[in-house]
């Protein structure tokens, strides 16, 4: 291994004035949320890259296109493992998943087999039904709560309830071949145990990386919960995994005793994988893995959406042109629709850019001694690619902080809402790119596309503005988006055939 000999090495990024041994710990804990202080002092300091030290661990946020491409295009061979920490050890279950292993053999393993066997285009078309359905049920259930509902709330309605549900109820159905884990709830909502899980799965989202202290001093793990984000994560994950794990090993024994003869779910073709075969502890992480890949991102961003266009009637109402000319209205938007909705697909991106679900991805580690930038990274960095701050980069993007899906129309050519040249980080790039980039597309613009087309939605009649604060601990809009709801297509378009 080469290192930088030490009188050649160039400097590190600029950074806080950091005490020795606990570099800036003190500062950071007496700052929370970690993310905004970070921010603060990236303007502060006039930079676009950082070092924070903590403990041993050098931290480097970056919110320059350039950099970023340094580290996740050109660097990509020695940016792309990921931290050791509390957090993604008990998530991964000891790095048995995709998402939080290190870079590796095991890593490499997996994600061949999600590229070539779970998330490739043919098995996109495969699962096409279940999401079709998904597709009805969603428009028949706000359809139904419209009819039902009236007296009660005047027609409006909790869009963030409707869009968790969605992102929920799709990923269980292409994965275990169920809407809900118990028996959901007599109007087609989410059921108790439902409820649970989504809640214990946005908890470890939240806490994943969560610049817990331990991750940074490893040995205190051994003496105290510092903070208490072990407690919360482990709780969590005994939640999450007492319903996904039994559905697992039920369904791992079903084929063994041949009672189960034909695949029909993502969680079938986990179980006969022939070469390499997956035992049950790696096919329960990387379902956890899937799950958590997906849901927030897509419910996320279509409230936003929803919550922006709402606000402002003249993108509505382009977008609404664009379904009723693209598709009409006797008959429902379809999945092969989307390549022809390039405003809605522009809404989506907009709001990928301007309200990423997390501040940061999920941190990169450098395995080696580098330079980035004119700056020396030293090896085990954790690089931070800063999502937010990409998306709002004024010297990147004109009025940053104005939702216009315009910006991303391309005279006419096919819009896409991957951006490997990393002014936004929608899918990201690289090694560690989402390899999803087709199911989430898909399940998003989709979700977005029947919204729009099916319902007229407005503010309550109590409002006249949108509240757009975001909440101070995350990125998600601070209070749920209440609209008033109408159907505007045919009544027997929203029956279930
Ligand atoms: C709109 C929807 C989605 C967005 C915006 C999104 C975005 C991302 C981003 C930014 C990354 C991290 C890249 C990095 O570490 O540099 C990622 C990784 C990943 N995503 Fe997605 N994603 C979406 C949907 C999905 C879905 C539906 C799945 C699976 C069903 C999924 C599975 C994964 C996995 C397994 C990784 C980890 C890859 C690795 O570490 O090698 N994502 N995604």
């Amino acid at each position: 291994m080469r290192y930088i000999a030490y009188e050649s090495r160039p400097p590190l990024p600029p950074g806080p004035n950091s005490l020795p041994y606990i570099g800036s710990l003190i500062t950071m804990l007496r700052n929370k949320p970690t993310f905004r202080w970070i921010d603060r002092m990236m303007d502060e300091m006039n930079t676009n890259i950082l070092c924070i030290r903590i403990g041993s661990v050098h931290l480097i946020p970056v919110r320059d296109p350039m950099i970023a491409r340094e580290f996740l295009k050109d660097k990509d061979e020695i940016s792309s493992s990921r931290p050791d920490c509390m957090s993604s050890y008990l998530t991964s279950d000891g790095y048995l998943n995709t998402y939080l292993a290190p870079m590796g053999d095991h890593w490499k393993k997996m994600r061949k087999i999600l590229s070539s066997d779970i998330l490739s285009l043919i098995r996109l078309k495969w699962l096409q039904n279940k999401r079709d359905e998904e597709a009805d049920y969603l428009v028949r259930y706000i359809y139904n709560r419209c009819q039902t509902n009236v007296e009660v709330t005047k027609g409006v309605m909790n869009v963030r309830v409707i869009v968790q549900q969605y992102a929920n109820t799709i990923i269980r159905k292409m994965i275990f071949g169920r809407r809900y884990l118990g028996k959901g709830s007599a109007d087609g909502g989410p059921g108790d145990e439902d409820i649970e899980h989504a809640d214990s799965l946005a908890t470890i989202a939240a806490y994943v990386f969560g610049f817990c202290v331990t991750d940074y001093f490893p040995w205190l793990r051994w003496i105290t919960d510092f903070d208490g984000h072990e407690k919360i994560i482990r709780d969590s994950l005994l939640t999450a995994r007492k319903y996904q794990d039994p559905l697992i090993d039920e369904r791992i024994k079903q084929w063994k005793d041949g009672v189960r003869t034909k695949e029909y779910d993502l969680l079938d073709v986990f179980i006969n994988l022939e070469n390499p075969q997956l035992n049950a502890a790696t096919i329960k992480a990387q379902i956890l893995d899937l799950i958590l890949g997906s849901f927030d991102n897509m419910s996320n961003n279509v409230e936003w959406a929803m919550a922006e266009m709402i606000n402002e009637p003249m993108i509505f109402a382009k977008a609404v042109h664009e379904l009723d000319s693209m598709v009409g209205k006797d008959r429902l938007v379809q999945e092969s629709d989307l390549v022809n909705l390039n405003y809605i697909k522009s809404c989506v991106k907009e709001a990928l850019r301007l309200h990423p679900v997390s501040a940061f991805g999920l941190p990169h580690m450098s395995t080696k001694d580098t330079t980035v930038s004119g700056y020396f990274i030293p090896k085990g960095s954790h690089i931070l690619v800063s999502r937010m701050g990409l998306g709002r980069n004024p010297e990147v993007w004109d009025d940053p902080l104005t939702y216009n899906p315009d910006r991303h129309m391309n005279d006419g050519k096919e819009v896409v809402l991957t951006d490997h040249n990393l002014n936004m980080i929608s899918f990201s790039t690289g090694r560690r790119g989402c390899p999803a980039v087709n199911f989430g597309t898909t399940m998003t613009v989709m979700l977005l596309a029947r919204l729009v087309q099916g319902f007229t939605w407005e503010m309550p009649p109590s409002e006249t503005q949108v509240d757009l604060k975001e909440n101070l601990q995350s990125l998600w809009k601070a209070k749920p988006l209440f609209a008033l709801v109408r159907p505007r297509l045919p009544h027997h378009l929203y029956e279930l055939k």
